[in-house]
């Protein structure tokens, strides 16, 4: 470790070891009672996929806090088996919307204590409790983990695959933009514009984002109208996943979430390979989703993967980093992964050695792109973590570094902040965000101890 050293593009040092205390920090502040706030102020509950990504970060110093991380996200698993978004371990009167605006009591098999709230987040659950043990020190704590985990992350799948896939097509839905985990991306902006409820239909809300972040790095309130008109829509249904598949206007076949889904199964086979059970299942799964999205998402002419809006039955051109995530999952075959970091590799995307940050959450060419707000343009580091390990798979080592160059410089220059200008580098949202402390430490980590 102490013997590299890496320059930012001024030619500064930049202190590594440092860099890694104040991540530890980061995650340690956030951590209370079991679990790590994603950030005190503006996240102060529990979500799920950045507890996900937290225990990898963890994993690396820290193996009890990393397995209570996934455990306690998991104390609130519905009996039905979803892993709600958002674990409300506490009160807070720093969140909306809280437990009781999701009225999630109108299920009956809703977690009670500690409450949630009623929908998904991506499925990097099963991945994340894989890492975990292939890094623990106290290998017994670690199997006796896995023992615990490994039916309740087969709950989960399974819910994934009875619940959310209407059509039987192997490809999971999504209900509401929350579940994407890019809220606001322009992803979405097809289908929600079409969303035009009546005033007298939107539950009264009042934010609080807005009061801890400028609003113009934030959502709309047309967006904010929309989530909360779609939440409302959830509980009048009770809940009932089917009934939703039918009537909600938003049911969305998800690129980033399918991908994290196959690479999941995956590692759920492996996971029950180590337990001496019969996994054959969860590879199963993979295969047919892989295939799936190849057959049905795939865009072989640019060299991407697209969304599909099953309400309005069309494909989402919608042109954003995650589109590329399937590397990660090893969906796309040689010469699709071509073409891809082809398209990756290019003025939209912050082609190599140009004056940008890699990787930009949506077309910089385009004219909806905006740096600074939220998922609509500004580098997230958690895409970056999924895009840098899914191009060192396929041996694009270039491009990889060029990600990671990102995941330590951003960081290095403005902190460990939620997301990042591509053009300037500068940090936006809130600061000592989580998963950029944790993804942090677990991309210089696996380049340099190769582990
Ligand atoms: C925002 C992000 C979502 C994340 C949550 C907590 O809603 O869009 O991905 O899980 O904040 O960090």
């Amino acid at each position: 470790m102490s013997s590299y050293k890496l320059t930012d593009r001024k030619g500064a040092e930049i202190d590594i070891q440092r860099l890694l205390e104040n991540a530890k920090s980061v995650l340690n502040g956030n951590w209370v009672d079991g679990h790590t706030k994603p950030n005190p102020h503006l996240y102060p509950h529990q979500w799920s996929w950045d507890s996900g990504f937290i225990a990898y970060g963890f994993a690396h110093f820290d193996q009890e806090r990393a397995q209570q991380e996934l455990l306690s996200l998991f104390k609130g698993q519905w009996g039905n088996g979803l892993v709600p978004q958002i674990v409300f371990h506490h009160d807070s009167p720093l969140y909306f919307p809280g437990p009781d605006f999701w009225q999630t009591d109108r299920h009956a098999q809703a977690s009670d204590n500690p409450s949630s709230s009623g929908i998904i987040q991506p499925p990097i659950h099963a991945s994340a409790t894989l890492h975990i043990y292939k890094h623990a020190t106290d290998k017994e704590s670690a199997t006796s983990f896995l023992e615990t985990m490994y039916p309740k992350l087969v709950m989960w799948h399974d819910f994934l695959y009875r619940e959310r896939d209407p059509g039987n097509e192997k490809l999971i839905v999504l209900f509401h933009p929350w579940e994407s985990g890019q809220d606001n991306s322009p992803l979405w902006d097809e289908v929600l514009e079409k969303i035009s409820p009546d005033p007298t239909e939107i539950p009264h809300y009042v934010r609080k984002d807005t009061d801890l972040i400028d609003p113009a790095e934030r959502p709309k309130k047309e967006d904010y109208d929309r989530y909360v008109y779609l939440v409302k829509l959830m509980w009048e249904l009770d809940y009932d996943q089917s009934k939703i598949a039918e009537e909600c206007p938003f049911v969305v076949q998800d690129v980033l979430t399918n991908t994290l889904l196959v690479r999941a199964n995956h590692d759920l086979a492996e996971i029950a390979e180590i337990l001496g059970i019969d996994g054959s299942k969860h590879e199963s799964r993979a295969e047919e989703t892989a295939k799936a999205m190849n057959e049905k998402l795939w865009d072989g002419h640019h060299g991407v993967y697209y969304d599909y809006d099953l309400v309005g039955e069309k494909t989402l051109h919608v042109h954003h980093g995650a589109g590329f995530s399937p590397l990660f999952a090893e969906v796309p075959d040689q010469d699709q992964a071509k073409l891809m970091i082809e398209y990756l590799n290019s003025r939209a995307f912050c082609k190599l050695n140009e004056n940008c940050y890699a990787v930009p959450s949506y077309d910089m060419q385009d004219t909806k792109f905006d740096p600074s707000r939220y998922w609509r343009g500004p580098v997230w580091l958690n895409v970056n973590w999924i895009l840098y390990r899914g191009c060192r798979l396929y041996g694009f080592h270039k491009y990889a570094e060029w990600v990671r160059e990102s995941i330590i410089h951003l960081p290095h220059l403005y902190g460990f902040c939620e997301y990042y200008d591509p053009h300037e580098g500068k940090g936006y949202g809130t600061e000592n965000f989580s998963w950029s402390a944790a993804l942090f430490i677990d991309t210089v980590l696996v380049e340099f101890v190769k582990s």
